[in-house]
């Protein structure tokens, strides 16, 4: 991990490109969950302190290429005011051209500019040279801060880092230490939790975590994938049936690596789903005709405790069962719960990520006992499937041109 981080730059009046990841989740112009731009902070405190002229570029959305005012970047003002405690950052209207070079040239020490969403430009997703150098004029030194989008080759994300003097922010560091403490040189044994709903979208990051891990411990609808492949009734289920010879291959790597794959012992099953549903305990392996799983039982709350007891690192990625309904969200509540104990008496490290993860823990009140949780949902998936991240690889290439 040989990249340049702002501790090794001169950053004093410099004009610094700080690629953010500001693609929050909002609804009508209203910020829903502002963690993404909490994290920002250090870097932010950071670059202030050490009197960097900060120039924000961050995507938002899909505007694929064009300019879409619901897309603008710039109802984000008051957020990132208040939740880095700074007054007067200024908007500009486009991230190339006249006034993004105008903006560039005036902004001062410690001053902080939002440049408008880099997506609203072709040339962003197409890692485009010509656009990647319009960006580059802005700058003088290239600081990425953005893990979570550090999946994409575009050009503010990886094509920048070809240009500038160029290094992770603090947000990127602690994602990358983190996430490597958990998976490339963890504290053994190390457990997955692996839930959600489709094999087929995390076969990568299966295959992956079974070579890399002890224990991999299945939960929501996947799990059913796998029972199905080793002979079990699911009953009505959701099962990727035709996932079966994929499931088995995850079972064999795991077996070659002496990986426990660890799926559900009972079942909480419905006929439908709803709130008010009558539920049943049965045993996972014999669920009947009409019923579908739709959280772990009590038996397999027991065993994966019993599991994360032994454990000294676990990552976490995917709910255990139908989470946003309740009370269907009672195994996912009860290991994230008995997980963060475990993290806050110092036993186990444990490092979360990805998608539905963020908001399932939340729902279980136990973010705040975990040992990380990565901003990160793609990118996340993407590194736990062992893949080069480009905005890294970048970051690393241009440490290495530099030396
Ligand atoms: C995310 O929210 O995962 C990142 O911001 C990346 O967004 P994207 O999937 O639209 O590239």
């Amino acid at each position: 991990m040989q990249f340049k981080t702002l501790r090794d730059m001169d950053l004093t009046n410099k004009r610094v490109l700080l690629r953010a990841d500001l693609n929050v989740p909002s609804q009508r112009s209203k910020v829903m969950d502002a963690t993404r731009i909490e994290r920002l902070k250090p870097t932010i405190d950071y670059l202030r302190k050490t009197g960097a002229r900060i120039l924000i570029l961050s995507h938002f959305g899909r505007p694929d290429g064009e300019q879409n005012p619901q897309m603008s970047l710039a109802f984000l003002i008051p957020t990132l005011e208040k939740c880095w405690g700074v007054k007067g950052i200024r908007f500009v209207p486009d991230c190339i051209g006249e006034k993004a070079e105008r903006a560039a040239e005036n902004i001062k020490a410690g001053e902080i500019a939002l440049l408008e969403n880099v997506r609203f430009h072709k040339g962003e997703k197409a890692n485009d040279p010509e656009f990647t150098a319009q960006l580059a004029r802005l700058g003088d030194v290239y600081v990425n801060d953005a893990f979570s989008a550090a999946h994409r080759a575009n050009a503010s994300t990886e094509g920048l880092a070809h240009h500038l003097p160029s290094a992770a922010g603090l947000l990127m560091e602690e994602e990358l230490k983190a996430l490597n403490a958990a998976l490339d040189k963890p504290q053994k044994p190390v457990a997955a939790i692996v839930g959600g709903s489709k094999i087929s979208s995390k076969l990568g990051v299966l295959n992956n975590i079974a070579k890399k891990t002890d224990y991999l411990i299945l939960g929501g609808a996947m799990a059913n994938t796998f029972l199905y492949a080793t002979g079990a009734d699911v009953g009505s289920s959701l099962c990727e049936k035709d996932m079966k010879d994929e499931a088995l291959a995850i079972i064999k790597t795991a077996k070659d690596s002496s990986c426990e794959i660890v799926l559900p012992i009972d079942s909480i099953v419905v006929e439908e789903l709803h709130s008010h549903a009558t539920s049943q305990s049965v045993d996972s392996t014999a669920i009947p005709a009409n019923k579908m799983a739709i959280d772990v039982g009590e038996k397999s709350i027991a065993r994966v405790k019993d599991i994360l007891n032994q454990c000294r690192t676990l990552l976490w990625n995917g709910p255990m069962g139908v989470f946003e309904i309740k009370p269907f969200d009672h195994g996912t509540n009860a290991l994230a719960r008995h997980a963060a104990q475990l993290t806050q008496s110092g036993a186990l490290i444990s490092v979360a990520g990805g998608g539905d993860t963020i908001s399932a823990l939340e729902n279980a009140g136990a973010q705040d006992g975990f040992s990380y949780i990565s901003t990160a949902g793609g990118a996340f998936l993407e590194w736990l499937e062992g893949k080069p991240l480009p905005g890294v690889a970048a970051l690393v290439e241009n440490a290495r041109r530099a030396a």
